[in-house]
């Protein structure tokens, strides 16, 4: 078959005639009762089982992906690569040639069966991919085309190819990992801020993983609304790099006391903290907390290679503390704030067209192992984040840029 009749302009002009065609044939026939001279025969170009890539490649028909196998909250047990067939998008679907995925902390409590219970395994692994548009179906040829460059937040990311439907997706101007570091962990400190921060100029903002994926975006988010930022971090690097965020504070914890330098530095105590940690960080958070202070609960980063997934926190007086501030602690789950989500990516995606925003990625160059480039590492890229190396968003290349061999 011509490749060009596979492209998918010409499929929606296809699926159109067909329709019309479908539905006319009867209805004029029957009511004319005139017969057509021969009509051209309709060809079933059978659009979502057809598809070419922009580059005029052909789609392998098998792929590799990750699937959870084995609920576990280490990675390594609970996932496997497994070969698969390519999957065909449906009628609303893009299919993605993933170019970068996303490493989430989280991807070991979907991997543990902590997001969703009645989630058994295999399931799909991965939240957020970047790439092109290889194939689709044809109500989605209403908006995409093959060669688009889509990013998404969805579950199955960690595949060579991934089905997405098409309303989910969104476009972007590039295949660039920055984009990809706003789909989840810009978003989410986006719109924690926003929503639940309150900022006010001149409050004053603790961010505890300060440096890392969703970290960097609350400590630009908090300086933007002109507060004064502290985040903590575990290098002199990531120090370096929060400083060069504007961060007014960066905490090296461990070269110095957290607490201490919390309770010296800031005896009024803090407005905000945006906490991401769990344990007794979050016991140092509350404790530093000022009056009418708002403490956001992000995650529990510490716990979540543990059993349970929780860390140890001893909250017994923790009522008391919040009513003698009368401070208040907070819930954030991306997902419960679809509503915000469009607005938060379009007014970040503006910020960092026109310089305002710095989407730190940490492809693992200085990871042991180098450069995290295919689909398995990111087993290797989960182990860098969690020994607590990355700087910025970890990013693990799926495929390098499609070379073309359209003949087109
Ligand atoms: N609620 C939501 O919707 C939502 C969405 C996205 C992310 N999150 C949460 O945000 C937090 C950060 O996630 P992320 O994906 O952006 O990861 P990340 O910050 O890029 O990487 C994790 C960082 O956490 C720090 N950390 C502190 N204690 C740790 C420990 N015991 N084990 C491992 N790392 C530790 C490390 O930085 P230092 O070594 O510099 O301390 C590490 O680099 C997580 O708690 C995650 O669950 C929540």
């Amino acid at each position: 078959m011509s490749s060009l009749l596979l492209r998918p302009r010409l499929l929606t002009r296809g699926g159109r005639a067909l329709s019309l065609l479908g539905g006319g044939r009867g209805a004029s026939d029957s009511l004319s009762g005139v017969h057509p001279v021969a009509r051209r025969s309709i060809i079933d170009l059978s659009y979502s089982a057809h598809f070419m890539d922009f580059a005029g490649s052909s789609i392998p028909s098998s792929m590799s992906k990750l699937v959870v196998t084995k609920l576990s909250p280490d990675f390594r047990e609970a996932v496997c690569v497994q070969s698969v067939a390519v999957p065909t998008p449906g009628d609303a679907e893009l299919l993605v040639r993933n170019r970068f995925v996303g490493i989430n902390a989280s991807d070991i409590n979907y991997s543990a069966g902590r997001y969703d219970p009645s989630l058994k395994p295999p399931f799909d692994a991965g939240f957020e991919g970047i790439g092109e548009v290889v194939g689709l179906g044809l109500s989605a040829s209403s908006r995409y085309t093959v060669g688009d460059n889509v990013a998404y937040f969805r579950s199955g990311a960690f595949a060579e190819y991934t089905v997405v439907p098409a309303k989910e997706c969104v476009p972007v101007p590039a295949v660039k990992p920055e984009f990809l570091t706003l789909l989840v962990s810009g978003a989410t400190a986006y719109i924690a801020m926003k929503r639940l921060g309150d900022l006010a100029e001149g409050e004053t903002v603790l961010v505890t993983a300060a440096a890392g994926g969703t970290g960097q975006f609350a400590v630009q988010f908090a300086k933007q609304a002109g507060c004064h930022v502290i985040g903590t971090c575990s290098s002199n690097e990531k120090a370096g790099f929060l400083k060069s965020l504007g961060c007014n504070r960066p905490i090296n914890y461990t070269t110095e006391d957290l607490a201490k330098t919390l309770r010296k530095e800031y005896p009024k105590g803090v407005n905000v903290v945006y906490e991401s940690v769990g344990g007794s960080v979050l016991e140092v958070a509350v404790n530093t907390l000022a009056n009418k202070g708002r403490l956001i609960v992000i995650g529990f980063i510490s716990g979540y290679q543990t059993p349970s997934g929780i860390p140890q926190f001893r909250g017994g007086t923790l009522p008391v503390k919040l009513l003698q501030k009368s401070a208040s602690m907070r819930g954030f789950f991306l997902p419960h704030f679809y509503s915000d989500y469009r607005e938060a990516l379009s007014s970040m995606m503006q910020m960092f067209a026109t310089g305002k925003l710095v989407c730190e990625v940490d492809y693992g160059d200085q990871a042991e192992g180098g450069r995290f480039v295919g689909l398995e590492s990111v087993f290797r890229a989960m182990d860098y984040m969690y020994s607590g190396k990355n700087l910025g968003k970890v990013v693990v290349e799926v495929a390098p840029p499609a070379v073309s061999n359209s003949k087109l």
